[in-house]
């Protein structure tokens, strides 16, 4: 494709935008597993959710399975990003794998909160989606029945608890921040005894790749956000950047799913990039839409100094390699 002439096309580029520390770590610990034990090592389900650095992974010699029963026992073998329930960690124990867990601190954080508060004696209201590997890993960490998920204020009006018993709530670290507030004001509503957590759950990537995109979506025609259609926080970003007035937003995981046509008249484009999406595919984005006349200004945001102490193995003396 060659450049069209000037055309008074901008392309604001979203800060920050792309990969956050998590994922870094996580993505991390598969290269370091490979280059340390050699090929194969294995990986239970999509260790981000982005094909692209699945794929990469694969050809370097990684094996992406299911379940912990397709991998060998003792095998090196790695849990995802997101957090798995405790009878994963249980299981990889029970079948003597080297297991390296790659869950993201701050989704271990999410984790120990909810456990405090099921000791405690509170019901536990987890807001977040239904079936998200995150969310599947959060409910694991307690025993069944001890939490219930709510993805809007009509689940929390819906849920069949009494009024009157002590509940906290805990939110999925990828939610969107204005929906979490909403559903956070629906419970203090609904339940007179609610315990609200310290911090915020939702991560800093999350919140601060809306709150950049969020700025621009109003000055934009359309966003382009750069991720995988299976990433929450990707599609958080759509519709955070509709949520604040721009007409249309797409996802798109590489420069051949841009739809070129849905840019039809439009001057300004705002681009951003799901915490899951690698810089290769956001470089590579921002090539097409160069070549579609469109040039790239970066715009200042808030500078991200975080960064996660590498995953470690647990320790050969907690293996049975027996089982
Ligand atoms: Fe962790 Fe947030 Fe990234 S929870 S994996 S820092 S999106």
């Amino acid at each position: 494709l060659r450049p069209e002439p000037a055309s008074g096309k901008i392309l604001l580029l979203a800060n920050p935008r792309g990969f956050c520390a998590g994922v870094q770590r996580a993505i991390a610990a598969v290269e370091d597993a490979l280059s340390l034990h050699g090929a194969p090592v294995y990986v239970r389900r999509h260790i981000v959710h982005n094909q692209r650095v699945v794929d990469r992974l694969k050809a370097l010699g990684a094996i992406f399975v299911s379940e912990l029963a397709e991998v060998p026992p003792g095998a090196v073998t790695i849990l995802s990003a997101h957090g798995v329930p405790q009878s994963v960690l249980r299981e990889g124990r029970e079948r003597g794998l080297r297991t390296l867990d790659t869950t993201c601190p701050l989704v271990a954080r999410v984790h120990a909160h909810v456990l405090d508060q099921y000791h405690a004696g509170r019901h536990v209201l987890l807001i977040g989606h239904q079936g998200h590997p995150e969310i599947i890993g959060t409910l694991g960490q307690v025993p069944p029945g001890a939490i219930s998920v709510v993805g809007s204020p009509a689940d929390v009006d819906g849920l069949r608890l009494a009024d009157n018993i002590a509940v906290a709530y805990a939110v999925q670290t990828t939610f969107a921040v204005h929906e979490a507030a909403t559903i956070i004001a629906a419970i203090k509503e609904r339940f007179r005894d609610v315990s609200v957590p310290r911090a915020t759950d939702i991560c800093y990537a999350t919140s601060n790749r809306q709150e950049a995109i969020e700025g621009l979506a109003a000055r934009a025609g359309h966003v382009i956000v750069v991720g995988d259609p299976l990433s929450s926080n990707a599609r958080r970003l759509v519709d955070v950047s509709l949520a604040a007035g721009c007409r249309d937003a797409q996802l798109v995981p590489d420069p051949e799913s841009l739809d070129g046509s849905r840019l039809a008249g439009v001057d300004v484009v705002a681009l951003t990039a799901a915490a899951s999406a690698p810089g290769e595919a956001v470089d590579a984005v921002v090539d097409r839409l160069r070549a579609l006349g469109y040039m790239p200004e970066e715009v200042a945001g808030r500078i991200e100094a975080a960064s996660f102490k590498p995953v470690s193995m647990t320790p050969i003396e907690e293996i049975s390699l027996d089982a």
